[in-house]
């Protein structure tokens, strides 16, 4: 992949420094606003957490552990997660301090009223709609399950099964063709997008970007390993019922079935992964380390204040088309 393109002061930082001119330049500050929506300092952030993954064309791998972006990294997670234990606090205050940490995630994803982007793709989307949609979660769908995988040494006995099961299953359980990843892929290649990892990375929202980061934020940091697992048990409880929903909008609109398959496949899935993730993995974490049992409802709010964000954003930009076009 090659690097993105600059989006402001941040993001030329990073891109700078990784380029072939490197040279050694002071960390800009970051401005006095939220950086959930600051689609520079996401798009920093996330080239950052990049070279922990696949890395990009003609930067050598061990700038994964250059201390300058390190640093810049942490003072961006710094704010971000305050941003989000801030946001997420209201939210939070009304989950008792006791009782089944599975089934309060399970209730927190099923009292969640934000707008579903989902019923709109199933009734009232045009094709344009669904191919942005398509694009806007490609960021975060083409390495689908990824971030997680960073928790996996950092759990252990029930929990750590549990994840690597419904990890197993992420990855295709053993068949290449059915990662979650490469169907998704196979899912943008039918609607007549570009399949490619990081594509579209120049085109997609600053809360799009955010999605997934804080994925990243939560799986590659230790220390937040009980809000990875939270946020992973909201994400696939919230994930079959809209899966449905966006399959059905895309057979409305005459999609291939290629491209349903992908949304098809979390139906059933996400079903059976919903209940893995909230009472084998986090249900199996706070048993056994009752300390994390704040993170992992943080965790969970997190995914669905920022889902919910990503979804009105959609959801505010269609409308509008359609009554612009009415
Ligand atoms: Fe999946
Ligand atoms: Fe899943």
């Amino acid at each position: 992949m090659k690097l993105p393109a600059e989006r402001g002061p941040i993001s030329r930082h990073v891109i700078t420094a990784l380029g072939d001119d490197a040279v050694a330049v002071p960390v800009p500050a970051l401005g006095p606003g939220d950086v959930i929506d600051d689609a520079d300092v996401q798009l920093a952030l996330w080239v950052i957490y990049e070279l922990h993954y696949r890395g990009f064309d003609g930067v050598p791998a061990d700038r994964e552990w250059d201390l300058g972006l390190v640093e810049l990294r942490r003072v961006i997670e710094r704010r971000f997660e305050a941003e989000l234990r801030a946001t997420t606090r209201d939210l939070l205050a009304g989950v008792p301090e006791h009782g089944d940490i599975g089934q309060q995630l399970l209730d927190l994803v099923a009292e969640d009223d934000s707008p579903s982007a989902a019923a709109f793709m199933h009734r009232k989307a045009t094709r344009e709609h669904l191919v942005d949609y398509l694009r806007e979660r490609s960021v975060q769908q083409l390495k689908e399950s990824d971030a997680q995988s960073f928790v996996l040494p950092r759990l252990d006995g029930s929990a750590k099964a549990a994840l690597a099961e419904l990890q197993y299953d992420e990855y295709g359980g053993g068949r290449p063709e059915r990662l979650h990843a490469t169907m998704y892929a196979e899912s943008l290649e039918a609607a007549g997008l570009d399949r490619g990892y990081g594509a579209y990375i120049d085109e997609v929202s600053a809360l799009s970007l955010a999605c997934t980061n804080v994925m990243s934020m939560f799986g590659i940091n230790r220390r937040l390993r009980g809000a990875a697992m939270g946020h992973l048990a909201a994400f696939e409880a919230s994930s079959s019922v809209p899966c449905r929903k966006i399959a059905g909008g895309l057979e409305r609109l005459g999609f291939p079935p290629a491209v349903a398959a992908y949304f098809h496949e979390h139906v059933e899935a996400d079903a059976v992964h919903e209940h893995v993730a909230s009472h084998d993995i986090c249900g199996a974490m706070v048993a056994a380390d009752p300390s994390l049992r704040e993170d992992v409802l943080f965790g969970a709010a997190a995914c669905l204040h920022l889902d919910g964000r990503a979804g009105a954003e959609l959801l505010e930009r269609w409308t509008a088309e359609l009554e612009q076009a009415s």
